[in-house]
């Protein structure tokens, strides 16, 4: 890999205000330090206390951590609890009353749904679930519009001690089928429709196209929520069931089923290096303590909070800090099922303004797609109610985070910008909000507890401001457990034998300023981080490959303005290299075709013909040189070792 070359400097600072830090729940640098140190002096005896602190238990555990089978770790495996019970149940006493979700819809009517009439609601589908045979580790696919009845999906499915496993709205049938495939479904949840920007997409008629595409037998159910009125192409009368027939003569209360901390509670797919997607499995407790330590921590929770994420529940940050983080801590939050830019840019500030939001947790990328439809447009929305923002998803870029700060903060809210993956569970590296300075672009310092470092490939630490591998030295209580069905992917991914299987090797870049703040460089593996989704550039590749025109691709990022990255592909076809419109033809049908077998997340904005690829002797594929042509970068490079090097001046030559 090289030496990692780090560019970035950048020497604001933002100090908390001290209003902020004195009432915040965790205060200064010495509240800080103080647990930095507990967790160094007792690393068991600092999660232990916290687990008692915010997990309510069935039975207590009497172990915090087993790591004797490492790296397959266990938090606190004697313990019993239910992650349902933890968000619903232990509430109604206190907030039953407590409206625990704003939700408004694409066209902007809001409901509001209390803790009590979540708790029935949850309790209810979990009947149904059960009354169609659901039981204890099933497993649940759930492919739904983001909104309440998704919440309720996966709360009811935690309830009963099934594993759900959400695939986003977007993805398409070849996708679901791969999710519902190697999960071995029992039941399908989903949607007749979801409507996002004013349009529409048939979630249920792709279930369909998923099951007939083969190897779903395990599907027994599909549970349809009627989204809009519009009716389903098909309807199988043994499959299908609607999902208000399913709950209609259902008990609006339900015993949890208590499982075992380390029972799982969801898994949910996740591109790596490979064209197959894993499915990263996670715990019940430790995860749930994930959850809950960072609202309280990063999100700086207090009871008078409106909270809003705007991410789907279709990924790790909807799990995290959505279905799960701020129910478990009894949040009123905001659920947004459109998208930030419909019907126009400044439905963000709108509704923030009439939700009176205090926290608000957003993407870089929608940032920055609002500041080149809007810049100016938050100065017409009340903001004042903002206390505390943040981000996720990829690196902010300074700019980016100054306007945030500025335009929508008033200057006055902390950003924490908060590192992690769907494989850590919960924010990893993030400022607490009234302890740290920010400065914009670097996610700060580890939380405490989490052992963040930056490494060689020795696994040697380096030294500030030198690029390396970011890695995890122990584990933490909401990190993965396992991918689904592949154990050995596990060890080798996530613990690999170059540091003797004993750190976490998280996949990214990273370095550390003098300060020792920690500034995200970016993906080390074939990964691509477009508009914060995670892709994997080999599945896209396999994607093209099955098309019958083609005969080979590379895929490879590019830096883009809004999206963070954008994918280009390079195509060699069967037949010979088209040129002009032949070009522009089968290009655009590739890029339907990737949108159909993946989703349009996926697409590529640029499709280049040539008549081969740049390889070495020994057939490897010089991404490094596929990633210069893309930017229109001079080369450099030493292709010496290239097999075939006229190839590059043609695939100069060969944007269409
Ligand atoms: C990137 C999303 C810089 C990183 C929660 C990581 C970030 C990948 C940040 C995980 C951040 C996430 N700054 N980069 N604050 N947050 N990333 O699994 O490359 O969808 O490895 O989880 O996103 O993406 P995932």
């Amino acid at each position: 890999m090289g030496t990692i070359d780090s560019v970035l400097k950048e020497n604001r600072l933002f100090p908390p205000s001290d209003d902020f830090r004195v009432k915040a729940n965790v205060s200064g640098m010495d509240g800080y330090n103080a647990l930095c140190e507990k967790a160094n002096s007792d690393y068991a005896g600092f999660w232990g206390e916290l687990a008692r602190e915010l997990v309510s238990w069935k039975k207590p555990f009497t172990k915090v951590l087993n790591d004797s089978n490492a790296p397959f770790f266990k938090w606190f495996e004697d313990g019993e609890m239910n992650v349902s019970y933890n968000c619903l149940d232990r509430h109604l006493e206190a907030r039953g009353n407590k409206v625990a979700i704003i939700f408004e819809a694409d066209d902007g009517s809001v409901s509001r749904v209390t803790y009590r009439e979540l708790y029935h609601r949850v309790c209810q589908f979990a009947n149904g679930l059960k009354s169609l045979g659901v039981k204890k580790g099933d497993r649940v696919v759930i492919y739904m519009p983001h909104g309440v009845e998704a919440i309720i999906a996966m709360q009811a499915s935690a309830r009963i001690g099934a594993i759900h496993s959400v695939v986003f709205g977007g993805f398409s049938a070849g996708a679901l089928r791969d999710r519902i495939q190697d999960a071995a479904a029992k039941v399908v949840i989903t949607a007749n429709e979801t409507v996002r920007g004013g349009k529409t997409t048939p979630l249920k008629s792709i279930t369909d196209e998923a099951l007939g595409l083969g190897g779903c037998d395990s599907v027994e159910k599909v549970v349809v929520f009627q989204r809009t009125s519009a009716k389903p192409e098909h309807w199988s009368e043994e499959r299908n069931i609607w999902w208000h027939k399913l709950v209609k003569d259902q008990a609006d209360e339900c015993e949890p089923e208590w499982v075992n901390a380390e029972d799982p509670l969801f898994i949910l797919y996740t591109s790596g290096s490979t064209g197959k997607p894993k499915g990263v499995q996670h715990s019940s407790a430790g995860y749930f303590l994930g959850t809950q330590v960072t609202m309280k921590w990063v999100f700086d929770y207090k009871d008078s909070d409106v909270y809003w994420c705007t991410a789907d529940v279709g990924w790790i940050t909807g799990h995290s800090y959505i279905a799960y983080g701020p129910l478990g801590i009894g949040a009123t939050q905001v659920v947004f099922e459109g998208v930030p830019t419909y019907p126009d840019a400044s439905r963000f500030w709108q509704m923030i303004e009439k939700h009176e939001v205090t926290t608000f947790y957003t993407a870089p990328t929608a940032i920055r797609s609002l500041i080149k439809l809007g810049g100016d447009l938050p100065k017409q929305y009340d903001l004042s109610s903002l206390r505390l923002l943040g981000t996720v998803g990829e690196p902010i870029n300074p700019e980016a985070w100054m306007w945030y700060h500025e335009v929508v903060g008033g200057g006055r809210c902390p950003i924490v910008d908060t590192w992690w993956q769907t494989e850590t569970g919960a924010n990893m590296i993030a400022p607490l909000p009234g302890a740290a300075a920010t400065k914009p672009g670097s996610c700060t310092l580890p939380l405490p507890g989490i052992m963040a470092d930056i490494v060689d490939e020795s696994g040697a630490p380096v030294e500030a401001g030198k690029g390396g591998f970011l890695v995890i030295s122990k584990p933490w209580p909401s990190m993965v457990r396992t991918i689904w069905g592949d154990p050995d992917r596990f060890k080798k991914t996530y613990f690999p034998e170059d540091y003797n299987g004993k750190l976490y090797l998280a996949g990214d870049s990273a370095h550390r300023d003098e300060n020792g703040y920690i500034w995200i460089m970016g993906r080390i593996d074939d990964v691509l981080n477009v508009s914060g989704h995670r892709l994997g550039t080999m599945e896209i590749e396999s994607a093209l490959v099955a098309n019958p025109l083609v005969a080979e691709a590379a895929v490879v990022g590019k830096p883009h303005d809004i999206k963070g990255e954008s994918v280009v592909a390079y195509v060699v076809l069967k037949s010979s290299r088209p040129e002009g419109d032949d070009a522009k033809k089968i290009a655009k049908e590739l890029r339907e075709w990737v949108a159909h077998e993946i989703g349009k997340i996926a697409q590529p904005d640029e499709i280049r013909f040539g008549d081969n690829l740049p390889k070495t002797r020994s057939g490897k594929i010089m991404r490094r040189l596929l990633r210069d042509i893309a930017k229109g970068a001079e080369i450099t490079a030493d292709t010496s070792t290239l097999e075939n090097p006229a190839i590059l001046e043609q695939l100069r030559q060969s944007a269409i």
